[in-house]
């Protein structure tokens, strides 16, 4: 090998500087893209982490370790090709993965975004901090994305947004959470707070299936349909002549009907799935007339998700719905489960290190799969890895009145799944309304006209006129 003299190097090198200087100053960004004029600063860069390992390791399912790094996940409408290939800044933009990042302390004394107790959309499961936690930090933490910073929550935007739709989440408990913490987050938007109402004066409690909340002076609604696993519930008569409880994959939940009357749609299901029979699966399965005296509950998830898929591809139009699917979120129960003694009980900071942050559900690799295999351009709201740092965020013994003492432990089950409000939820609902912001350009550039006026409400090209005129 010649090794050449430094003085022989130089003269070439020089030349190359010349070269590139100029054209790095041609690629740089002449104006932010619209995404980031509407974000407050880029985050500075992450503190550093250091955190003593977790106190609490995973003690419930063992999940495996993550696949190699996906490219963020961009429906197909919403992606123009145009967009990704014109230059550098579109391209970082691009790469502003919203769902991986880290939780940093809020400085700003921004968060919560309401205060607990103040949101009467609470119910008493979620109310921790009425119910007597003591220790509130875990109220105090944003998420911010690696590489950019979410927009600035702003109710009333969001509102102007869905103005004239109806927004609906559908699924189980855990929706319910979020679709609470939507209730209180746009709430804060309204001066007048008399101006949302159930329509049927109902309270939120878990018995209750449907529940409707019209904003007045927006004329939308935010519904919220219950539905376990998106896929019909039915009954069979056993061999001694009672009735047991059969999971019909091959057929879209009842609700389905409710479904279609939203604008706005957000879907989740996954915890019902590792319940007993649903994971056990002994005579539960159902395909047409058939019940399956034993199946697996990883393949029946997979069938009913594609069920529900090939109805929304069947029964929804791309340009008149926007659909989410919000994925896993993360429980903490350790030593033992939700049903045998698990706690979470005393965990007051996220988890900021180690191998659970990087677990991926194995549901959530089916629900890829499906939604990409779908012809309707479903968001996935990806929350699985921001929840998994926050085993400090569940109501764990708070999840009910404790009557000024100390709740005896081992005599409840506590709740390491749901999540205390304010709380982990608001942050979700915050990616929702990011994705509104973040796709408007996307959005404007790739439709056609009845579609972008449709889209233009919520993405924010009728914002943009209003200011004009
Ligand atoms: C929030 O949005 C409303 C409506 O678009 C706007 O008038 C207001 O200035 C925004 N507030 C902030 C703090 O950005
Ligand atoms: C309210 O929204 C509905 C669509 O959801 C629309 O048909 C109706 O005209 C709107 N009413 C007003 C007063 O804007
Ligand atoms: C969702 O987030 C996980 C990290 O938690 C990542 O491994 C996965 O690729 C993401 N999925 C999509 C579709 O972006």
């Amino acid at each position: 090998m010649v090794v050449l003299p430094f003085h022989r190097l130089l003269p070439p090198l020089l030349l190359l500087l010349f070269i590139l200087i100029p054209s790095l100053l041609l690629i740089s960004p002449s104006k932010p893209s619209s995404f980031f004029s509407d974000v407050s600063l880029p985050s500075p860069p992450a503190a550093p982490l250091v955190v003593p390992p977790p106190s609490s390791p995973p003690t419930s399912s063992p999940v495996p370790p993550i696949s190699p790094p996906v490219l963020p996940f961009t429906p197909p409408h919403l992606s123009s090709p145009a967009v990704e290939q014109s230059n550098g800044v579109e391209r970082s933009e691009e790469r502003c993965d919203l769902y991986d990042g880290n939780w940093e302390r809020d400085e700003e004394k921004r968060y919560p975004l309401y205060d607990p107790g103040s949101c009467p959309y609470v119910d008493e499961a979620f109310a921790c901090v009425e119910n007597g936690r003591p220790d509130k930090e875990y109220l105090k933490w944003k998420w911010v994305p690696h590489g950019c910073s979410l927009p600035r929550f702003n109710s009333t935007d969001f509102l102007e947004r869905i103005r004239g739709k109806r927004m609906m989440l559908v699924g189980d408990s855990m929706n319910r959470n979020q679709f609470e913490s939507m209730l209180c987050v746009l709430r804060e938007g309204l001066p007048d707070k008399t101006k949302m109402y159930e329509t049927r004066g109902y309270k939120i409690t878990k018995g209750r299936g449907y529940f409707i909340f019209r904003f007045v002076d927006y004329n939308c609604t935010v519904e919220f349909v219950r539905s376990h696993f998106l896929v019909k519930e039915g009954k069979r008569a056993n061999a001694q002549g009672n009735s047991s409880p059969t999971l019909l994959i091959d057929r879209v939940d009842k609700s389905s009907g409710r479904w279609k009357k939203a604008d706005i749609l957000i879907f989740n299901t996954g915890h019902w799935w590792t319940h007993g029979k649903t994971a056990k699966g002994k005579n539960y399965y159902q395909e047409g007339d058939v019940v399956y005296p034993k199946f697996d509950a990883m393949q029946a998830f997979r069938i009913a998700m594609r069920t529900w898929g090939r109805w929304i591809d069947e029964n929804m139009n791309p340009s008149k719905k926007l659909i989410f699917y919000r994925g896993y979120s993360t429980a903490h129960f350790r030593g033992g489960d939700w049903d045998s003694g698990g706690s979470c009980k005393g965990e007051k900071d996220p988890i900021l290190k180690g191998p659970l942050i990087e677990t991926y559900h194995p549901k959530m690799k089916i629900i890829e799969e499906v939604i990409q295999e779908m012809k309707f351009p479903v968001i996935l709201l990806n929350v699985t890895k921001l929840t998994n740092f926050r085993k400090d965020g569940h109501p764990s013994v708070y999840g009910k009145m404790t009557q000024n003492q100390e709740p005896k432990v081992s005599s409840r089950k506590q709740d390491c799944s749901h999540w205390c409000l304010p709380g982990v939820p608001d942050a979700w609902n915050e990616l929702i309304y990011a994705s509104f912001t973040l796709n408007q350009k996307k959005q404007s550039s790739c439709h056609h006209p009845q579609q972008r006026s449709w889209f233009a409400s919520i993405f924010g090209e009728t914002m943009k006129t209003k200011e004009v005129s």
